[in-house]
């Protein structure tokens, strides 16, 4: 028997989500809050799945990987583990989340990126954080049927990345933003919204193609701005408005942004895939009021402090 834990860090997109997925840049930080992944392999062929974030338990045996009800992300990243060390064996895998399922704050790729890198070590095989990223973006493309790079790139290295899709390698910022999340409670799904805005591009590309394309230029000029410590508030306003027009805001959403707006942040938008999940924030000289006015409409709010531990071996 073996046992290892490994932990991954949540992440909030600072600017480019959803035009990310259409080969745009992006913007992500990782955050203080983590999943820990712990797992001991057996040997009468089973594989357990327990997590404090779900309210059931799943056991199967190990034949049944492709095709057992529930932990998705968990059992593709399984089945991708087997395949890179070339065995397979019983498992029991616990995970302990701070950060709240389908939330938009990335748990789908942490848990991913960290269960990869868990069963490779309880297997003895060692796997670079470039394959890991790799592995961990086609778990999510695999399950979700379409994903970008972004959260399973920021999972791994940790910090702040500039993610351009195309590109291996990701750009690190050495910078950590002042951000408050508004949490709205509300679960969703980023297969079914990343499938939504693809239909509003195929019906009307003329109209939803220069969205996606501005929102990529905000990006790059999000970029230069915090390089230079200069103000992306009103960046991040003009990309929540651009959001809005392809449709994954909400009523709780616009209203949490409004809220932070009021209360003297200098920007504020959805981060994430929206549709419900969360928004952040930026609020260098009004981080408690704004905390206030989210939590004051009956929302969490949290700091979301950058963290540079990308996944690692605990
Ligand atoms: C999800 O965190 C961000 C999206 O852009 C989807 C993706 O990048 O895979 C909506």
């Amino acid at each position: 028997m073996s046992m290892v834990t490994v932990s991954a860090p949540g992440k909030v997109i600072l600017f480019g989500e959803h035009a990310v997925v259409y080969g745009r840049p992006s913007l992500v930080s990782a955050i203080d809050r983590r999943i820990y992944v712990s797992l001991e392999t057996r040997d009468d062929n089973k594989i357990a799945i327990s997590s404090n974030a779900e309210p059931r338990d799943l056991s199967f045996p190990v034949g049944e990987l492709r095709t057992a009800d529930g932990f998705p992300y968990i059992r593709k990243a399984v089945e991708l583990a087997f395949e890179r060390t070339g065995r397979e064996s019983g498992l029991d895998i616990e995970i302990s989340s701070e950060i709240p399922p389908a939330s938009g704050l990335g748990s789908s790729a942490s848990v991913s990126v960290a269960t990869i890198m868990a069963v490779c070590g309880a297997l003895g095989t060692e796997i670079s954080k470039e394959e890991l990223a790799k592995l961990g973006h086609r778990v999510e493309f695999e399950v979700q049927g379409a994903a970008s790079p972004t959260d399973t790139a920021v999972t791994t290295f940790g910090g702040v990345l500039f993610v351009e899709p195309e590109k291996e390698e990701h750009q690190r910022i050495d910078v950590s933003l002042p951000l408050v999340v508004g949490y709205t409670g509300i679960e969703r799904s980023t297969g079914a919204l990343v499938e939504n805005v693809r239909a509003l591009k195929e019906k009307s590309p003329e109209i939803v193609d220069p969205i996606i394309e501005n929102i990529g230029r905000i990006t790059v000029e999000a970029k230069y701005r915090i390089e230079n410590g200069e103000d992306i508030g009103e960046l991040m306003n003009t990309n929540h408005g651009l959001l809005v027009e392809l449709g994954v805001s909400s009523p709780e959403l616009d209203s949490l942004v409004k809220a932070a707006l009021d209360a003297g942040a200098r920007g504020a938008k959805i981060t994430g895939a929206g549709g419900g999940g969360c928004m952040i924030a930026y609020a260098p000289d009004s981080r408690e009021a704004v905390a206030n006015a989210i939590e004051k409409l009956g929302f969490r709010a949290f700091d979301s402090a950058t963290t540079s531990e990308g996944v690692a071996v605990e």
